[in-house]
C-alpha cells in the first residue's frame, strides 16, 4: 500500500524517503502485485478473482490492432473504473485543445520567455497552459502542447486524459506521480509518459513545479527504428522504468477531473482509484531519464539531422512521418572536421516547437531561456543567431563537449497552431527575429 505520509491533507509536500521501485523495458509484459497472490495466474478473467478484486481491462489500442502495436494492461482493483458520478463541465481556464482554429497561425517565428510563477494555490490540472497544437483530438491526429506550472499537490482530485497520452517533461521542480498502476518519481533531466486514460494524480516534492507537457492524440509514443545504426543506441528499451503496484484504500469525497472531446468534466467519486492492487500488461506510464540516451552523430564532418536524437516518436500513417517527434539536444562530444557545427540553417516541411530544461541550446547564444519555448513552424526559415554564426564560423575546430545543456523538440508533420494566449502574452519576446538581422554579408565574389 502507499505509505501514510501520502495521505496527509493540506498541501503536503510528498516525502521521499521511500525510494521507490520500478520495473524495466519499454513496452514489456510487465506483471506486478502489491499483495501476494493477488494477480491470477493462467488467465485474465476469473470468476472470483484473488482478495475479491475486480478484473478490469484497459486498452490501449484497438483490440485488433497488430501484435507489435497492440497495448493493454489487466488490472485487478477493489472496485471498477466506472464506479462515480455524471461528469460535469469543469473550468479548463488555459488549457485548450485541438482543433486550434480560433485565430490564424501567422508563420512568423516565435519564442517566449517562461511564463511567471502562479500567484495563487494551484495544482497540475488548474495549471496548465496551452501554448499551441494541431490536428483533431477526436480524430485521435496531432497534438498538444502545454505547459504545467503548480504549487500545490491535487489531493482531493484525480485526473486522466481520454483525448491522449501525455509526455511529462519537467523543466523545475520533481514530481510524485501516483497512478493507477503505481508511483513514478519524476524529476527535471527525466520525462514521464502517462497513458490515455490513466488516472493519476500530480503530488508535488518541492514547493513548486514546472514543466512541459505533449499532449499525444495519434499514435502511441514508441521507440524509433534504428536502421543501420544496429540493434543498440538512441534511447535503449531497459532504460525505461514502469512503477510497480501501489494501491490505497480510501474512501471520502474526491473529484475525477476527465479531459474528454478537447475540454474538462469533473464528476464525484467516493473512493480513491487509484485502488489497483495487481496489474500485468504492457500498456503502462512510464520514466526515461534523459542522460541514458545513447547520442550517436558524426565522427567525420557535417553532424545527421536532428532526427538522430529522437527518444519516442507516433508514427502517423505516412511512413517516416511522424504525428510528433520527441527530440532532445542532450550534452554530447562535437568533433565534425571542416563543418560548421551549430544546427545549420534550414526550413523544414515538418513544424517545431523547442523547450530549454537546463543551459544553453548551441544554436542560440542568448534568449532562449530554461522554461521558456520557440516555434519555427513548417517552411519558416530559422537557424543560429548571429552571435553563433559568426563565433561558429572561426571557431578552431578541436574537439569540444557540449555540456550542461538539454534542449528538446516536439515536432510534428502538422502545422503547429499558436494559440491566442500564446501570440498575445506579454511573455512572448516581439523582438525575436532580431536575433537573424545582424547576419553579416559575407558574399565576396570570389570563392
Ligand atoms: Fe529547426
Amino acid at each position: 500500500m502507499m505509505d501514510t505520509v501520502e495521505r496527509r491533507a493540506g498541501n503536503a509536500h510528498v516525502k521521499t524517503a521511500a525510494t521507490l521501485r520500478y520495473q524495466s523495458g519499454f513496452g514489456s509484459e510487465l506483471a506486478t502485485e502489491a499483495l501476494p497472490g493477488a494477480l491470477p495466474q493462467g488467465q485474465n478473467s476469473p470468476q472470483r478473482p484473488p482478495y475479491g478484486l475486480y478484473a478490469e481491462q484497459l486498452s490501449g489500442t484497438a483490440f485488433t490492432a497488430p501484435r507489435h502495436a497492440n497495448r493493454r494492461s489487466w488490472l485487478y482493483r477493489l472496485r471498477p473504473a466506472v464506479m462515480h458520478g455524471a461528469f460535469q463541465p469543469f473550468d479548463a481556464r488555459l488549457l485548450k485543445s485541438a482543433p486550434f482554429d480560433d485565430i490564424a497561425p501567422p508563420p512568423t517565428q516565435m519564442r517566449w520567455d517562461p511564463l511567471p510563477p502562479p500567484s495563487a494555490p494551484i495544482d497540475f490540472v488548474e495549471g496548465l497552459v496551452t501554448m499551441a497544437g494541431n490536428g483533431d483530438a477526436g480524430l485521435q491526429t496531432g497534438i498538444g502542447i502545454h505547459l504545467y506550472a503548480c504549487n500545490h499537490s491535487m489531493e482531493q482530485r484525480f485526473f486522466y486524459d481520454a483525448d491522449g497520452e501525455l509526455l511529462l517533461v519537467p523543466q523545475e521542480g520533481a514530481l510524485r506521480v501516483a497512478t493507477e498502476l503505481g508511483i513514478l518519481d519524476v524529476k527535471p533531466g527525466e520525462i514521464a509518459l502517462l497513458p490515455r486514460g490513466i488516472r493519476f494524480q500530480v503530488r508535488l516534492i518541492g514547493a513548486s513545479a514546472r514543466g512541459y507537457v505533449c499532449e499525444n492524440y495519434g499514435a502511441h509514443f514508441r521507440l524509433p527504428e534504428l536502421g543501420p545504426i544496429g540493434a543498440n543506441g538512441l534511447a535503449n528499451a531497459r532504460d525505461f522504468l514502469a512503477p510497480i503496484a501501489a494501491f490505497e484504500d480510501r474512501e471520502g469525497s474526491f473529484e475525477l477531473v476527465a479531459k474528454f472531446g478537447g475540454g474538462l468534466w469533473s464528476a464525484s467519486i467516493d473512493h480513491s482509484p487509484l485502488d489497483v492492487v495487481a496489474w500485468h500488461g504492457n500498456l503502462t506510464p512510464y520514466k526515461y531519464e534523459l542522460a541514458r540516451f545513447n547520442t550517436v552523430n558524426t565522427v567525420s564532418f557535417d553532424h545527421a539531422d536532428p532526427s538522430i536524437f529522437t527518444v519516442l516518436t507516433s508514427p502517423s500513417d505516412t511512413a517516416g512521418t511522424a504525428n510528433v517527434d520527441f527530440v532532445i539536444f542532450p550534452p554530447r562530444w562535437m568533433v565534425a572536421e571542416h563543418t560548421f557545427r551549430p544546427p545549420w540553417f534550414h526550413r523544414n516541411v515538418m513544424s517545431e516547437f523547442m523547450g530549454l530544461v537546463h543551459g544553453v541550446y548551441d544554436a542560440k547564444a542568448e534568449g532562449f531561456m530554461p522554461g521558456g519555448a520557440s516555434l519555427h513552424n513548417c517552411m519558416s526559415g530559422h537557424g543560429p543567431d548571429a552571435a553563433t554564426f559568426e563565433n561558429a564560423s572561426r571557431a578552431a575546430l578541436e574537439p569540444q563537449k557540449i555540456e550542461n545543456t538539454l534542449a528538446f523538440m516536439f515536432e510534428s508533420r502538422y502545422v503547429i497552431r499558436p494559440t491566442r494566449f500564446a501570440l498575445e502574452t506579454p511573455q512572448r519576446q516581439k523582438d525575436y527575429l532580431d536575433c537573424w538581422q545582424g547576419l553579416a554579408k559575407h558574399f565576396t565574389g570570389k570563392p
